[in-house]
């Protein structure tokens, strides 16, 4: 693992967590679906799209959130599964795994659990999981493929995938590479759609679809020079057995 990036992005979000500031678009969640979260879960979201309209979680399911920051997702699907589900959120970050714990505990939820640990090394047994969701994450990691090996391995046969993450179309320049900050912003570590979707596929996944694709400009600061950028919606299943 790249001890560099995962250093700078932990430092990153490591401060946004205690400051509270939300570095990317508010209003991809509506008002309603809102309600009944807590401010400082509401105030940090730190996502790029919503990868629950595209999950179909039903009561019961366990589900498994990489990268889960403040909660956010974690309570939304929570609240999807019920009582008699189950919600892991994994962050290697300690101070977003804070916040969302006070969160966690201030909601009385028992169904949900937020586990420390890097997404290419899930904190979690094989097969044990019916439906994985990441919001803005797997662009910030330096090695992606472990993240798909990881998220094929701990799901059960026919499980599912709803993701959404930061993808680009052409290159980056020298420059912008050089600037080690871009790539914690969800900027430099944006690998091509199709790159992406090649490598769930190695990992093994199958049905590998995108719902939708939109410009990234306003969910994520853009400035002159940089490649087009898009926010991607993307959906994918294990194969049963
Ligand atoms: C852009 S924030 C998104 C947080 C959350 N998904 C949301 O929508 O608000 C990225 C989060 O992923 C975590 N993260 C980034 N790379 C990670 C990795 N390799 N393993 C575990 N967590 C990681 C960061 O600590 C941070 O909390």
């Amino acid at each position: 693992m790249n001890e560099n990036i995962h250093g700078l992005v932990r430092e990153r979000y490591g401060a946004l967590a205690q400051s509270g500031d939300s570095c990317c678009s508010p209003g991809l969640y509506d008002e309603f679906t809102l309600t009944d979260l807590p401010v400082e879960v509401r105030e940090l979201s730190l996502g790029c799209g919503n990868p629950l309209e595209n999950a179909d979680l039903q009561p019961g399911e366990t589900v498994l959130d990489l990268g889960s920051g403040a909660g956010i997702d974690c309570f939304l699907a929570a609240r999807a599964v019920g009582p008699t589900g189950r919600v892991i959120g994994v962050d290697m970050t300690p101070a977003m795994l804070e916040r969302a714990e006070t969160a966690r505990e201030r909601m009385g939820l028992t169904h949900v659990e937020f586990r420390e640990g890097f997404i290419e090394a899930l904190p979690l047994e094989s097969e044990s999981v019916d439906v994985i969701l990441s919001n803005c994450v797997i662009n910030l990691t330096p090695d992606k493929a472990p993240v798909f090996r990881e998220a094929f391995r701990v799901l059960k046969p026919g499980g599912r995938l709803a993701l959404s993450d930061i993808v680009r179309v052409g290159e980056f320049s020298p420059a912008l590479m050089a600037d080690r900050g871009k790539w914690s912003e969800c900027v430099t570590g944006a690998i091509p759609l199709a790159d992406y979707t090649s490598l769930m596929r190695e990992a093994g996944f199958v049905e590998i679809e995108v719902p939708d694709m939109r410009n990234a400009d306003g969910i994520i600061p853009i400035q002159p020079g940089m490649p087009p950028l898009f926010t991607a919606r993307i959906t994918a299943r294990k194969p049963q057995a």
